[in-house]
């Protein structure tokens, strides 16, 4: 619904600069006709184009008023507040003054409609109260249209100012020529208007001048979009959600990196004592056979697409010891959903830096949460997981983790560069797998979605399944679905599916091939089974049963925090393309959240653009209060990448207790590599590692 409105409004701003455009041309060349007959008909011709103007007008207004009755003001203010009102005043200055004098043109009497215009003819077609007006709605409906393609919600007005001086220049320069041209009418008992060679020489020179200030703005804007070789995660201005702290304290942080403050690199986890399971993973490249059978360059962590499954209990500590043989642009390990301290996130230019060919780094953490996460290099992380350097990992619950389930195993998803849409082991897996499983066994299927901008879906056909975890947080008392309930998995999410095998087979449907996924059955054999008709799609704003929890809706928040997420046409780092912003501005200019060890925050979410965003906070998980207004009525559900469409507003909190830098950033990785990126930062902890070309380090 949102997505078709914000496709409605693109046509109706863009057919608003056509017509205006044609009618402000015409009234204008008014003067030019070379007799009454073709000034009427030119005439005609504009109030033809007029009424289009208006239709399309009424249309963004009805829009406007759509959005902003059913997503509200944070969605339509910029339409409301900054595109409307300038159309306004020029469609009705067309309407009080232009059309009058339309109408005593055509009303005009002459014997001859084929003989030339006269003086008095030529006073009402050059007359500038009928031409401005007209050529108003143009340069109006230009700032309108700039203003979709580059929105400045919450609205930063000294931004939208500098848009509207623009407009009010070209205007004031429009409008002089006309008032010139029409003086010069009157003055001149015997005008005749400019031959036809000096009319296309200043029409010429006009454009001209236009392209200059576009192409002069165009590479102004490309120069200045682009990064500096080296540079802090901590660049973007600081916000501290209307708590306290003050922009000194950070000011402080970035430059100094003051004595009093604590260093990320201090952040570790136990540095002391034998690990209860070790492991060790090597980055390699690698020719790999894909789906589509041909070979294709990977990287690899052990040679293996997925890597390795790391499996442990819950209060173990681990060491990982990473080694780099030859993946050149660096790589690193970042525990997806795990919330370790903060130096072992694995993000270069934030925790470390990315670990270069012939380089190892080692990590060393407690596994405190259960359930299933994954791991991915956090450096130039858009093509390093695309590439195939990510696993799963799962944090057994020592009570019940090897007893409870006869059947435990991860299905991660995911598309390898040049080869296409995959799940389980190797990058061709085939298109069936089937799976021996006695009736009465306990089956729990962990659903890992490491895909860039995919829902994927997931549908079990043949036995009632419970959605036990999401995102690596058991779910509180899960009731049965049935086989017509369709889990979508967002980018990088997880879901944790429960079943008891029953005496018939059990599919589950993986994607969007009917007969791709996993066949349960006593034999190991068999054909898929047939998917339902009609699908219900999960909602886990409403599944499971509600429990008692440490804060809520109407808890006292330390910092709230307002995270707009838009669409931008504009440039990232000297390219020009569709872009994804975060408050209006693009990484490194993206506000960083700031708060204090202890603090509830709590953040709304708010998607104004046209895709959807699956958004992840490093290092804590959110607990979901409310989506589009509506308060979340089943088990509580915490979340660490959260999918949030387009038109969708989401109210999370979460509790500040793991000191640290944070990324905070749309996990469709190609979103976050231009830009859709930010940080959440605790006072008076700083970063020693840099961003750029000189340090090697491109966590996305
Ligand atoms: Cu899965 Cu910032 O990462
Ligand atoms: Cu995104």
């Amino acid at each position: 619904m949102y997505a078709l409105l914000y496709g409605l409004d693109a046509l109706a701003t863009v057919l608003l600069v056509v017509f205006g455009w044609m009618a402000g041309g015409k009234a204008g060349r008014l003067v030019y006709s070379s007799s009454y007959k073709k000034l009427k008909h030119k005439s005609r011709t504009i109030m033809v184009l007029f009424s289009l103007s208006v239709l399309a007008f009424a249309g963004k207004i009805f829009i406007a008023q759509q959005i902003y009755t059913k997503f509200g003001w944070l969605f339509s203010q910029d339409r409301i507040l900054l595109q409307l009102p300038p159309l306004l005043m020029a469609v009705l200055a067309s309407v009080v003054y232009g059309i009058p004098r339309i109408v005593r043109i055509l009303r005009l009497s002459a014997e001859n409609q084929d003989t030339p215009l006269d003086a008095a003819a030529y006073r009402l077609a050059g007359d500038s109260s009928l031409i401005i007006p007209f050529k108003a709605i143009k340069y109006t409906a230009l700032a309108s249209l700039f203003f979709y393609f580059v929105p400045v919600v919450p609205i930063r007005w000294l931004d939208a100012a500098a848009v509207l001086l623009v407009l009010l220049v070209f205007i004031t320069i429009m409008v002089y020529r006309v008032l010139n041209r029409s003086k010069s009418i009157h003055q001149h008992e015997n005008w005749v208007p400019l031959g036809r060679k000096l009319r296309v020489a200043k029409g010429v020179a006009e454009i001209l001048i236009m392209m200059l200030i576009v192409v002069g703005g165009w590479m102004y804007e490309r120069n200045v979009s682009r990064l500096p070789e080296t540079m802090s995660m901590m660049t973007g201005s600081a916000d501290f959600g209307g708590g306290s702290g003050s922009a000194n304290a950070h000011q402080h942080a970035v430059t100094t990196g003051g004595k009093a403050d604590v260093s990320v690199e201090t952040l570790t986890g136990p540095e002391e004592g034998e690990p209860d399971r070790r492991f060790t993973l090597t980055a390699e490249k690698k020719l790999v056979r894909s789906s589509s059978g041909k070979m294709v360059e990977a990287w690899t962590y052990n040679g293996q697409i997925p890597g390795p499954e790391l499996r442990m209990r819950q209060g173990e500590l681990i060491e990982v010891t990473l080694i780099n043989n030859n993946v050149d642009v660096g790589v690193t390990l970042h525990w997806h959903g795990l919330d370790v301290p903060n130096a072992e996130d694995g993000v270069a230019g934030a925790t470390q830096n990315a670990v270069m060919p012939g380089q190892m780094h080692t990590y060393r953490f407690i596994a405190e949460q259960t359930g299933t996460f994954w791991y991915h290099s956090h450096q130039d992380s858009a093509e390093a997981v695309k590439k195939g350097l990510f696993g799963a990992l799962v944090v057994e619950d020592p009570a019940d983790a090897a007893t409870k389930y006869g059947i435990d195993r991860t299905i991660l998803t995911y598309s390898l560069k040049n080869s296409g849409f995959s799940f389980g082991e190797g990058a061709d897996a085939k298109l069936l797998e089937h799976v021996q499983a006695d009736p009465g066994t306990p089956v729990r299927l962990r659903l890992i979605n490491t895909e860039n901008w995919v829902q994927r879906a997931f549908t079990v056909v043949g036995v009632p399944f419970q959605v036990a975890a999401i995102d690596g947080t058991e779910l509180n008392g899960p009731t049965d679905l049935s086989s017509n309930t369709r889990l979508e998995v967002t980018t990088c999410g997880r879901y944790d599916v429960t079943f008891v095998m029953p005496e018939t087979p059990v599919f589950i449907n993986i994607g969007d091939d009917a007969k791709k996924g996993i066949l349960f059955s006593q034999k190991g054999n068999g054909e898929p089974l047939d998917l339902p008709e009609s699908i219900t799609i999960f909602d886990p704003s409403v599944y499971g049963t509600p429990e008692v929890l440490p804060f809520g809706l109407d808890s006292r928040f330390d910092r709230e925090f307002l995270m707009v997420l838009d669409n931008q046409f504009s440039f990232y780092n000297g390219s020009f393309g569709a872009l994804y912003t975060i408050n209006g501005k693009l990484f490194p200019n993206t506000p960083m959240y700031m708060v204090k060890q202890g603090d509830l925050v709590k953040t709304t979410i708010v998607n104004r653009g046209m895709v959807e965003h699956p958004m992840h906070l490093h290092g804590h998980h959110m607990l979901v209060l409310s989506r589009n207004g509506k308060s979340v009525s089943g088990s509580p559900w915490w979340s660490d990448t959260l999918y949030v469409g387009p038109g969708e507003r989401y109210e999370v909190a979460f509790l500040a207790d793991n000191p640290g830098i944070w990324m905070d950033h749309c996990h469709n990785l190609d979103h976050a590599k231009v830009g859709m990126s930010m940080h959440l930062a605790y006072e008076g902890i700083t970063t020693p590692f840099a961003l750029g070309t000189e340090s090697h380090n491109h966590p996305e």
